[in-house]
């Protein structure tokens, strides 16, 4: 067995399987791929190599996964923090049409007449007074994307399933996404408005996939509700916080801020746009922030109503103005005490990314003179 780091170069890969390092190039080029010396190898490049030589690998944490890792709070720093909420579910069932009205008619009057902006992330205050931050339906891809990047961003799942219709294709999917992302879910049975809507129809339909609601014993709110009329929908909010106080969420504000990126965009006259969802720590205009490979001092940042905010807590989503480019959705963003240490990560990952797509080409370019051969 060998234990190894993922993109160690072919050099200390060779030191590892006490080989020489031309012996790992040419069992590469043997199968096909061309290394060389220093060059950064991928998981399943190592584990090919590793396996020419008779090993089995196992994979430890890298350089990059520690810079990235959390250190532990101390507890007494520790305090609440708002749920993140995903709206999921089929096509047409209600998800844009839930969170509409929950905005429109959450938010605080004084914030109103700003101009709304499309940032795919919301945070409303309950009639109760509580902060719940949405995800703006960002689809069953995202959510996925996401949570292959390791990036555990939702505490709730709002699964939306519309009365009139059944249990679709999607909604298992996105069951089966919060089921395996171990996240709870609330069901919400949309569309109670309309004249066919039949919500023990859905709800039979859950106990056959062995989802009891709680109302029928089982362990699942779920609450039947009219995006439309808004009826159940402030129900629905009490719901999201019930389940968040079980989950005792919490968060260290008092600290450089962490978190996710939901999407990325280049704006004519802004430049680089970028919403994230802060997860703990507090962003703070003027830190440097690095995601992906893109780094720089934040500039502005802007709630979805488009008003500007000196700084952002946890569970807060922002739409934040100086990266040097568009990072990827699910990206961790980290804030650095200096720009070296932001801009030595990001030309590492940079060069990591470089020596994979010059690999990948020349795959092709031997592929496509095998072809013609
Ligand atoms: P996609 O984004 O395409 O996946 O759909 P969605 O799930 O966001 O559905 P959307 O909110 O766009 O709603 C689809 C249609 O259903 C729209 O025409 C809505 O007006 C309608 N609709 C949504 N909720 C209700 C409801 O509670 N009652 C009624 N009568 N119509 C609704
Ligand atoms: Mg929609």
């Amino acid at each position: 067995l060998l234990k190894v780091t993922e993109f160690i170069s072919a050099n200390d890969l060779a030191a590892l399987l006490d080989v020489s390092v031309n012996q790992i190039i040419s069992t590469c080029m043997s199968l096909g791929m061309f290394v060389s010396i220093n060059q950064r190898l991928d998981a399943e490049a190592i584990t090919i190599i590793a396996d020419e030589f008779g090993y089995d690998v196992e994979f430890t944490k890298s350089i990059e996964d520690e810079i990235v890792e959390e250190v532990e709070d101390d507890p007494e720093d520790l305090i609440e923090r708002a749920p993140i909420v995903t709206i999921m579910g089929h096509v047409d069932h209600g998800k844009t049409s839930l969170l509409d009205y929950i905005r429109t008619s959450k938010v605080t009057a004084d914030e109103a007449g700003g101009i709304t902006q499309h940032i795919g992330a919301y945070d409303v205050m309950t009639k109760t007074g509580h902060k719940i931050a949405f995800l703006d339906t960002p689809g069953h891809e995202a959510f996925t994307a996401m949570r292959a990047r390791g990036a555990k961003i939702t505490d709730v799942a709002i699964i939306v399933i519309a009365a009139d219709d059944s249990i679709m294709p999607q909604t298992k999917e996105a069951i089966n996404h919060a089921q395996v992302a171990g996240v709870p879910m609330i069901f919400a049975i949309n569309k109670i408005d309309k004249p066919n809507a039949n919500p023990n129809k859905i709800k039979e339909e859950l106990a056959n996939m062995n989802l009891l609601i709680e109302e029928w014993g089982g362990k699942y709110q779920s609450q039947e509700l009219s995006a439309k009329t808004g009826e159940g929908v402030d129900d629905l909010l009490e719901k999201v916080l019930l389940e968040a106080e079980v989950l005792e969420l919490k968060a260290n504000p008092d600290k450089n801020a962490v978190g996710t990126v939901i999407e990325a965009s280049l704006d004519k006259g802004r430049g680089y746009v970028t919403t994230i969802m802060v997860q703990s720590g507090t962003l703070k205009i003027g830190d440097i922030t690095l995601a992906g490979k893109h780094y720089g001092r934040v500039k502005a940042m802007f709630d979805h109503k488009g008003k500007k905010l000196k700084t952002a807590g946890p569970s807060t989503p922002v739409q934040l103005l100086g990266l040097s480019g568009a990072p990827q959705a699910g990206d961790i963003i980290k804030v650095y005490d200096t720009e070296r240490e932001a801009r030595e990560i990001a030309n590492s990952r940079e060069q990591i990314q470089r020596e994979q797509s010059l690999r990948t080409k020349k795959h092709i370019t031997l592929d496509e003179i095998g072809r013609r051969l």
